[in-house]
């Protein structure tokens, strides 16, 4: 019985440190990297995002997912199980939840957009990249209500289906696959889209800081855009710092993740950005279209280009494979601590986590459809449930983590714990910014979301 109830709860364990890396760099490398980071660098001065997006990362985003990981190797828990590792008071209670339901409600949102991507996907293979490049075409299909759900779960059961078989089997495999054939298809559509006539302008207005540009959203939209982007807050390297050994090297898999995640971002804008530009002569309106850029500019840029089925394909693709990666990263996570708080199987926490996504799922694939006249606070479902967690519930996330080393963990043992696989060249570096910036970061970000709502 006791070995039964050992391999019952087992912890899963990444295979090395390249598995890991890709598993982290598949969870960071989402919708984010290719939907949003594009629109927001074109709307917040081009260069001048890029170059305070940079700075961030190798501050702020290298502090955070050093201290997640570290903590969730020190407890070799989830999120929860971590936070109680080190007091049970009601503080360590909302600190590890508030981190642990956040990938929860993700998820099904996540899944819907994903379901989107498989969608277009679809189009394209069966060679209907006009028809998805006509005026409508996107509002007709997101308002359709059971066609979204359909795709929704086809997509989500991709993501179950990776789930239960397990951390090296599912996650790590999927993982090794999908991120190297993400970077070839990228570079591809990169390359095509930069050697367009016209580009050159795109390709300048993206890459070179202009001053003219900066304002202090820039900042703020940076920072919002860099917590997305990582997976920080999200309890998910707390879980994926948990499945691997003391031997694997933190700082240098950070600093690989971080280099793949930037990656992506910068070949996503040289995908979309010069293309737009060569294709609308660079004007403002279109690049700024946010969301909609990817779903209705991009196709129409395609099909003018006049090989939309083969570009289309590509990049379709490789947009699935990102959104498969991450939201498999979120699932993980959200399973994981069931398994860890419950005690139930790996398949009864995946079980529960079917009705949770068919529920928030479901909202938010019927919110622009036939439940749109249902709002909350002005917002669609899927809308309401984006903004809660990333524009409230992260920053809080990410706070509750920053006082736990700073009032509880204490630099010692965070130190200790890192240096037992890696030399910890910017150990100056980590606690300074752990102690002044982390802090102060987190709460710009939530000022920032409370005037967002104020106003
Ligand atoms: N980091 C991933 C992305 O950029 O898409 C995953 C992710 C981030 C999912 C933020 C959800 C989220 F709200």
């Amino acid at each position: 019985k006791k070995h039964a109830e050992n391999l019952l709860h087992a912890r899963g364990k990444f295979s090395g440190r390249i598995g890991y890396v890709l598993a982290v760099a598949g969870s960071a490398v989402g919708l984010g990297n290719i939907w949003r980071f594009p629109y927001l660098a074109a709307k917040y001065g081009g260069g001048m995002f890029l170059l305070v997006y940079l700075i961030l990362m190798v501050t702020f985003g290298y502090v955070m997912i050093v201290s997640e990981t570290a903590l969730g190797r020190m407890t070799k828990k989830s999120p929860v199980g971590a936070f109680h590792k080190f007091g049970k008071s009601l503080p360590f209670h909302l600190g590890g939840w508030i981190n642990a339901v956040i990938p929860m409600m993700i998820v099904p949102y996540y899944s819907v957009i994903g379901g989107w991507v498989l969608k277009y996907l679809f189009e394209y293979i069966r060679g209907n990249a006009n028809l998805v490049a006509q005026d409508g075409y996107f509002n007709s299909f997101i308002t359709s209500s059971m066609e979204v759900e359909i795709w929704f779960l086809i997509f989500a059961a991709l993501v179950f289906i990776v789930i239960l078989a397990g951390v090296k089997n599912g996650v790590e495999r999927v993982s090794k696959v999908m991120m190297p054939l993400l970077i070839l298809l990228a570079a591809c559509v990169a390359v095509y889209s930069i050697t367009r006539p016209g580009a050159v302008e795109g390709i300048k207005y993206f890459l070179i800081p202009n001053l003219e540009n900066f304002s202090w959203m820039t900042v703020v939209a940076a920072m919002g855009q860099m917590f997305y982007s990582l997976s920080i807050a999200m309890g998910i390297l707390y879980t994926y710092g948990s499945y691997i050994g003391k031997d694997v090297d933190i700082e240098k898999s950070t600093t690989q993740v971080e280099i793949f995640d930037t990656g992506v971002a910068l070949l996503a804008g040289l995908m979309i950005i010069p293309a737009v530009f060569a294709f609308s002569g660079g004007d403002m309106e279109t690049l700024q279209a946010g969301p909609a850029l990817t779903f209705i500019t991009l196709p129409k840029v395609f099909a003018s280009m006049g090989v939309g089925t083969i570009v289309g394909i590509a990049f379709f693709l490789m947009f699935l494979f990102a959104a498969l990666t991450s939201a498999i990263s979120l699932l993980e996570t959200s399973v994981s601590t069931l398994n860890d708080e419950l005690h139930w199987s790996r398949g009864k926490c995946c079980l529960l986590m079917v009705v949770v996504m068919l529920v928030i799922g479901t909202a938010s694939s019927f919110g622009y459809g036939i439940w749109d006249s249902v709002k909350i606070l002005g917002m669609q479902f899927l809308d309401f449930f984006d903004f809660l967690t990333n524009s409230v519930m992260m920053p809080i996330a990410a706070l509750a983590t920053c006082i736990l080393i700073l009032k509880v963990v204490g630099f010692k043992r965070m130190d200790a714990e890192i240096e037992q696989s890696s030399d910890f060249k910017r150990k100056k570096l980590y606690h300074f910014f752990l102690k002044y910036l982390a802090s102060a970061c987190v709460i710009i970000i939530l000022l920032s979301s409370i005037a967002n709502v104020l106003g």
